[in-house]
């Protein structure tokens, strides 16, 4: 059973991709709530993006409501980690590990896979450069079937790239990324928007609404997946003043790359 969370669709794709490998079902997380989540198999893959050399807190809070049969299988059987990020992983394939372990099950391997970025929202960040961004596309399937064979004959693995002061990073960023990082009251529709709706239909949280006059509106339960900023197709959706001139991904792209820059 493969359970996996994703904002602009690159762990998505990564989860659908390994699934036709190694035939495993998938369920996106946000639409299998942790005290109902049953499973009866072979073995369990998570999937999901790292945040700020981290592990998302919504997929860690996850881990931590497991219901106890879940657990118990979890116990049971091997349960493997796939980590989606734009370069490196800091310690998050640590905190990962610590978070399972702190329900008494035990990880057989946990790789990343590099895809396009799409974080956006500090200055220096935008998301890759077209090449970059075809490069990572072109490669991940490769990279999935590596993991998938890994997977499939049972070998234990791990396998990511941390990137420079790992450690640094992850203690001292992402708690900061945890206490600010994430500002619902920031999101706001300009007047470029048209009303399509997608922001609200591809908010993974169900965070988003359309007013009388069709314009969003953003609700407290935002997880920074900064999916209704890149779905938009008039790159109306703000945070603050953090999104100008930011370029956007979405995977697969719904509007052609000419559009998004
Ligand atoms: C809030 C946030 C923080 C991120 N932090 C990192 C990071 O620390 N390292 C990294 O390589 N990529 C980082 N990224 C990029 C994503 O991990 C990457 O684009 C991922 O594949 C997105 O997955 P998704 O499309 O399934 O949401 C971050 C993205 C977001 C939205
Ligand atoms: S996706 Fe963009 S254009 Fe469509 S409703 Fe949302 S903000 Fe408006
Ligand atoms: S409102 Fe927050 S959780 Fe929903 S799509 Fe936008 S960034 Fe993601």
């Amino acid at each position: 059973m493969i359970i996996y969370f994703s904002g602009t669709g690159n762990s998505r794709a990564v989860a659908t991709a390994l699934a036709a490998l190694t035939s495993d079902r998938v369920f996106p997380l946000t639409e299998l709530p942790p005290a109902d989540a049953s499973w009866h198999g072979e073995r369990l893959i998570l999937v999901c993006p790292v945040y700020s050399w981290g592990i998302p807190p919504l997929v860690l809070d996850y881990v931590g409501r497991l219901s106890a049969p879940f657990i118990g299988e979890a116990r049971r059987h091997r349960v493997w980690v796939v980590l989606t990020c734009g370069d490196e992983t800091g310690r998050a394939p640590e905190m990962m590990e610590k978070a399972l372990a702190g329900r008494g099950v035990t990880l057989s391997g946990i790789w990343d896979v590099q895809m396009p970025n799409n974080y956006v929202l500090l200055p220096g960040f935008d998301v890759d450069p077209l090449d970059v961004e075809r490069k990572k596309l072109s490669r991940y399937p490769s990279r999935v079937e590596e993991i998938a064979r890994c997977i499939l004959e049972g070998r234990e693995c791990r396998d990511y790239t941390a990137g420079s002061w790992p450690g640094v990073k992850t203690r001292m960023v992402y708690p900061l990324f945890r206490r600010m990082g994430i500002v619902p009251s920031r999101w706001k529709a300009s007047e470029a928007c048209v009303g399509c709706g997608r922001c609200r239909d591809v908010c993974p949280m169900g965070n988003v609404t359309l007013d009388a006059g069709r314009m969003p509106v953003w609700g407290g339960r935002c997880v920074s997946c900064l999916a209704c900023y890149h779905v938009c197709p008039r790159n109306a959706v703000a945070y603050g003043k953090a999104t100008r001139g930011k370029g956007q991904y979405f995977y697969p792209q719904p509007h052609g790359a000419e559009k998004r820059r």
